[in-house]
């Protein structure tokens, strides 16, 4: 039976929608585990009443809350203070709210991402690494890896000069890496992967409407020195993460990003030090009951 009273704090997540997150399910969980007395429920939040809602629940003394689409960048322009990583991403997804109500806003997407790599025993520094996207999730992913020192990051998008803009913005902050940006239709793109560690679908291809599709459509480019990585958690495995693994190649899912940089959020919040490594096998069976 879970306890709740006066002292149990109150976190969440705002965004809309937010019915079907498995955010509640993964933090619940793991507040349980640690034995925290909070409890994390999802608020639905309109576009135009992103600020009410922030203020209002550091009215309500909620101890802090996450943010998902499409409120992360209006998020951060509302923050009193921003952690290095949201600043350069412009894009927050923990918000926390201090004793004397101030705003600070964090993003932790970046490090369930890189903290995931890790997990499968993928060490980034000096490797070669091919992203397809360049929207929010795809910004994440780089900033990641380039904080790691891979040797190479090529960034293959629909539309090239929004591949080329993320390249930009990222460019102070990676001396060493070499930054490249590709088109999809580029006819290189095939060598490309060909000649990368890590491959990674950052795209919206392959969930909801476009579930039956792949953002790269033959398994003849992958191998098995390579870790292929698809953003994506629902479905699990894509299709992508299908062609990859009749190719030999090691493949991660989304699942893994999502509980890490939730459990990167509960630690924020919590100010607990916790290793979130062992929790992930556990959280991923758990989560899996609800993605069916
Ligand atoms: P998020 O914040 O989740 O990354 P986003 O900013 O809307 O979402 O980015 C979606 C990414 O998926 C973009 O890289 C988009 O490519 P464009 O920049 O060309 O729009 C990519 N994407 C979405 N649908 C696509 C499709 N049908 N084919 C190829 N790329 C697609």
């Amino acid at each position: 039976m879970v306890k709740i009273d006066t002292s149990t704090e109150v976190i969440g997540l705002i965004g809309d929608p937010v019915e079907g997150s498995l955010s509640p399910r993964l933090q619940n969980w793991a507040i349980d585990r640690l034995d925290l007395d909070y409890r994390y429920f999802a608020f639905p939040v309109k576009k135009g009443t992103v600020e009410e809602a922030i203020v209002g629940a550091n009215s309500l003394g909620i101890k802090g809350l996450n943010v998902t689409a499409p409120h992360k960048k209006v998020a951060a322009k509302k923050m009193d203070e921003l952690s290095g990583a949201a600043k350069s991403l412009g894009a927050v997804n923990t918000i926390t709210f201090t004793d004397e109500g101030k705003l600070k806003g964090y993003n932790t997407d970046w490090k369930g991402f890189v903290n995931s790599l890790k997990l499968t025993g993928f060490e980034p520094r000096g490797k070669r690494c091919l992203v397809f996207g360049a929207g929010g999730a795809a910004a994440a992913v780089v900033f990641g890896l380039i904080r790691e020192a891979p040797s190479r990051i090529v960034i293959v998008n629909r539309t090239e000069a929004k591949a080329a803009k993320l390249a930009r913005e990222m460019e102070g902050l990676s001396p060493g890496v070499d930054l490249e940006v590709r088109p999809l239709s580029g006819t290189d793109i095939g060598k490309k992967i060909e000649r990368s560690d890590l491959v990674v679908n950052a795209t919206s291809v392959g969930t909801g409407s476009t579930e039956a599709e792949t953002i790269w459509k033959t398994d003849s480019n992958f191998n098995p020195d390579q870790l292929v990585y698809d953003l994506i958690y629902n479905p699990d495995p894509t299709e992508f993460l299908k062609l990859a693994r009749n190719a030999g190649s090691k493949t991660v899912s989304g699942l893994d990003m999502l509980i890490l940089q939730g459990l990167e959020s509960l630690k924020v919040w919590t100010e607990e030090e916790f290793n979130p490594g062992p929790m992930v096998d556990e959280l991923r069976d758990h989560l899996r009951q609800q993605v069916g």
